[in-house]
């Protein structure tokens, strides 16, 4: 298909999002507000506040990658937004505002799954990485293992059937009171944990290990959660300390935690591997492993999924931190796929077929 521009928005979760990306892999226009700070004050997402935070952002944040873009609605090809999964709340923000943005420039829509953007977000950046390839996505929602066949076909191989990662390392951090540490103050909970986890020792707790005799490629991280929770109430007796007081042992739990996650991980993403080859799943010149979502960020755990891989003769696809994340970016590339082979199109007249989840 020809040259193509699409304009994308993101607010499923906790940042509002839009970008504008074209056809030859160009992002023309980006703005990102991320709530994080906020939520991080009231101690997690509250729905109605995500939703609110939305609203106030969202027509800012369109205006700041339209402009930056230098393009106007009338140029666009479509307008992409995430439809699921997530909030509610949140993801009606954005598709209200796309909605209205297709009904006054007659551009077509184009509903997106948040999760098959993140793993599309690696063709962004390779045009090289050709479908069928393997996607491992660790975020704050949803840790899954996946082969993506097509553009919007994805063979699920596994899944947490408890917490995703990310939720996991932010309740921890926040067990911990990283966020009252100094040196921690603007970081995300998974954030916070891996510099925690440089000055600590990894072997220092042993967390055990988790689903060992489960034959599948699911994932568990509340076994896990559970066991720091248990580490921390132990050292807080045995310090005698009052409840806003920092345990000593923070640095080595920090690193034993994530240890111990990253080693979760890479066993089941093991199992998944042999599951693949065992079952012919994936032609040979296909060994492609993309990692996405906020934890694959964490270099730690991407160290030691780059030794998996070499093991198990997988190239590692990951895409830069700030695309990892949630953005609007991803959403407009996805756009772009879809809009490439006429897939999820609707017509600025037929967008009440569109709706959230
Ligand atoms: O993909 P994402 O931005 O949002 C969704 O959940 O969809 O992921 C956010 C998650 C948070 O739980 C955050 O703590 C985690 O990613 N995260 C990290 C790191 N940076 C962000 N986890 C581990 N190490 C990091 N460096
Ligand atoms: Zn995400």
């Amino acid at each position: 298909r020809a040259y193509s521009k699409v304009l994308g928005i993101e607010t499923s979760c906790d940042d509002t999002g839009c970008a504008i990306v074209d056809s030859d892999r160009n992002i023309l226009g980006e703005c990102l507000q991320s709530q994080q700070q906020i939520h991080l004050d009231f101690g997690g997402i509250i729905p109605p506040v995500a939703r609110d935070l939305h609203k106030q952002n969202i027509n800012n944040v369109v205006t700041e990658a339209l402009q930056q873009a230098q393009v106007s609605l009338n140029e666009l090809d479509a307008i992409a937004v995430t439809v699921k999964p997530g909030l509610p709340l949140s993801l009606l923000v954005g598709m209200n505002t796309a909605k209205e943005l297709s009904k006054i420039s007659r551009k077509p829509l184009i509903p997106i799954h948040h999760m098959e953007a993140h793993a599309l977000t690696a063709r962004l950046v390779d045009k090289n990485l050709k479908l069928p390839f393997v996607v491992l996505l660790l975020s704050g929602g949803h840790c899954l293992l996946a082969v993506v066949n097509k553009i919007n076909e994805f063979l699920l191989l596994g899944q947490s059937i408890d917490d995703a990662p990310g939720e996991a390392l932010d309740k921890a951090a926040r067990r911990l009171q990283l966020k009252n540490m100094k040196e921690f103050r603007y970081c995300c909970g998974g954030q916070a944990i891996e510099k925690a986890a440089m000055k600590g020792d990894p072997k220092a707790f042993d967390l055990g290990t988790f689903m060992t005799n489960y034959k599948d490629c699911n994932f568990s991280y509340s076994g896990l959660k559970n066991a720091v929770r248990m580490q921390i109430l132990k050292s807080e007796k045995k310090h005698e300390l009052k409840g806003d007081e920092i345990i000593p042992e923070v640095y080595d739990l920090c690193a034993s935690f994530q240890y111990a996650i990253t080693k979760h991980i890479c066993t089941r993403l093991q199992r998944g591997f042999e599951f693949i080859d065992r079952t012919k799943l994936l032609p040979e010149i296909n060994r492609t492993l993309v990692v996405s979502g906020g934890v694959a960020s964490n270099m730690f755990i991407r160290k030691h999924l780059n030794l998996v891989c070499d093991n198990m003769n997988f190239k590692l696809v990951v895409p830069p931190p700030r695309l990892c994340t949630d953005n609007g970016i991803m959403i407009a590339w996805n756009g772009i796929e879809k809009f490439n082979e006429n897939l999820d199109i609707y017509t600025y007249d037929n967008l009440d077929k569109v709706d959230i989840q």
